[in-house]
C-alpha cells in the first residue's frame, strides 16, 4: 500500500484502540486497520505526513509490548534539550527501545516540553511521572499540576505520553494513605480523559502488600507499573538465582491485578552497593556481572513474559546511566558501557 493510501485509510479510521486489529512488529506483515500500518512507538514506526486529530488509533496494541521496551531515565540532572535528544537517540537507535520511563524530577519551567521534543524526535513513548520525592512535602501537587497543564497545552504531548505514573513507591514510602492515592489516580484519569492518557502507580509488590493489598489502588490504575528489584529480597543471592523471586512478585500482580497490562518499570540489579542500596540478605551479590546476568535472565525468559495476562509483561532496564543512580546504569559515569546489553524486543 502506498503511503498516500495509508494516510487516506488513516483519515477514514476513527476506531477506538480497543477495536483495532492486533498489530505486529513485523515490518513485512500486511497493514492492519491501524492508521498507517504501523503504530507508535513500534520499531518500524514511520512519522505521518499529517498528524491524526487524536491518539485513539495511534498506539501499538499492548500485546506487542512484552520483552525489553526501554530504559528508566532519571531527570533530576535537568538535562538540556540537546542532551535529552542525544541520549534518547542512543536509547532508540542503539538499544531498540520503544519507551523511556521517567524517574526523579526536574522542576524547571518547560522541562516536560523538552522531554516531549526529544521523545518525538526519536520515536520514543514516555511513561511520565508525578514524583513524590522523599521529603514528605507537598511539592508533588505542583508537579502534578505542571505536568497536567503541559499535557493539555503541548499538542504533541498526547502522542508521546503513554501514561502518567504516580511514584516512586508511594505505598512503600507511605506518602499518602492508599485510599487517597487511589483518589488521586481517579482524579488524574478524569483530568487526562480528554487526552486519552492512562494513569498508573509505580510501586513494589511489597508496597501493596504492606498496605493490606491496596486493592483500591489496583482497581483505579489503568495499567500496572511494577518495581522489580530482587536484589533487596531477604532470599537474594545471585541474579542468576533470582527468577523465582521475580515470579513470586509477578504472580502477586497476576492474582490481584485484574488482568491489566503490566510493565516492570523500575527493574534492575545493582553493580555496587551504596548508602541507599543495601541488601537484606547476606548472600546478595552486587557486581557488574550480576547486573548483566539479571537482564540476560529476563531476556532468556522472553517466552515466559509473552503469554502473561494483560498482553504480556514489558520490561524496562533501570537505569540508563550511573550518573543517574550509582550502580544501576548500563553506562558508567564516564559514558562507557558497563555491560553488553542487547535484549530481545520480541520472541
Ligand atoms: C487538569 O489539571 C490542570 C492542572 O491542575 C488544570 O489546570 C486543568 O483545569 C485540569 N483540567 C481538567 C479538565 O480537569
Ligand atoms: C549466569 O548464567 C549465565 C548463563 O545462563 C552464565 O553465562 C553466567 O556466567 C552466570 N553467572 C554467574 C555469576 O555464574
Amino acid at each position: 500500500m502506498s503511503l498516500l493510501t495509508l494516510l487516506l485509510a488513516a483519515l477514514a479510521c476513527g476506531a477506538p484502540l480497543a477495536s483495532a486489529a492486533p498489530l505486529t512488529l513485523d515490518a513485512d506483515a500486511p497493514a492492519t486497520a491501524n492508521w498507517a500500518g504501523t503504530c507508535f512507538p513500534a520499531l518500524d514506526f514511520q512519522k505521518p505526513l499529517v498528524m491524526p486529530s487524536d491518539n485513539r488509533n495511534w498506539w501499538c496494541d499492548p500485546s506487542t509490548e512484552y520483552a525489553f521496551v526501554g530504559f528508566s531515565y532519571e531527570v533530576t540532572a535537568c538535562q538540556s534539550r540537546e542532551q535529552l535528544n542525544k541520549e534518547f537517540s542512543d536509547i532508540r537507535h542503539n538499544f531498540h527501545s520503544r519507551y523511556v520511563r521517567l524517574y526523579g524530577a526536574c522542576d524547571n519551567d518547560g522541562f516536560y516540553d523538552d522531554i516531549v521534543d526529544a521523545a518525538w524526535n526519536n520515536d520514543l513513548g514516555v511513561h511520565a511521572l508525578v514524583w513524590f520525592g522523599f521529603n514528605g512535602d507537598d511539592v508533588w501537587m505542583t508537579r502534578r499540576d505542571t505536568l497536567f497543564a503541559s499535557l493539555h497545552a503541548n499538542p504533541l504531548a498526547k502522542f508521546v505520553t503513554r501514561g502518567v505514573q504516580f511514584g516512586s513507591e508511594p505505598l512503600f514510602d507511605n506518602v499518602l494513605p492508599h485510599a487517597q492515592l487511589a483518589q488521586q489516580v481517579l482524579l488524574a484519569k478524569q483530568n487526562l480523559s480528554s487526552l486519552n492518557i492512562p494513569v498508573t502507580v509505580s510501586e513494589l509488590a511489597y508496597g501493596y502488600q504492606e498496605r493490606g493489598g491496596a486493592q483500591d489502588v489496583l482497581d483505579a490504575v489503568d495499567f500496572i507499573n511494577i518495581h522489580m528489584l530482587p536484589f533487596f529480597s531477604q532470599e537474594a543471592s545471585t541474579a542468576n538465582a533470582s527468577w523465582p523471586l521475580v515470579m513470586d512478585d509477578l504472580q502477586w500482580f497476576i492474582d490481584h491485578g485484574e488482568g491489566k497490562k503490566m510493565y516492570l518499570d523500575e527493574n534492575g540489579w545493582p553493580s555496587v552497593t551504596s548508602s541507599g542500596v543495601q541488601p537484606n540478605s547476606p548472600d546478595a551479590v552486587a557486581d557488574i556481572k550480576n547486573e548483566r546476568d539479571y537482564f540476560m535472565l529476563l531476556d532468556k525468559h522472553c517466552e515466559d513474559f509473552k503469554p502473561v495476562v494483560g498482553g504480556g509483561v514489558g520490561w524496562f532496564a533501570h537505569i540508563y546511566s550511573d550518573y543517574m543512580e550509582p550502580g544501576y546504569g548500563i553506562y558508567d559515569v564516564d559514558g562507557e558501557k558497563k555491560i553488553w546489553f542487547n535484549p530481545r524486543t520480541h520472541c
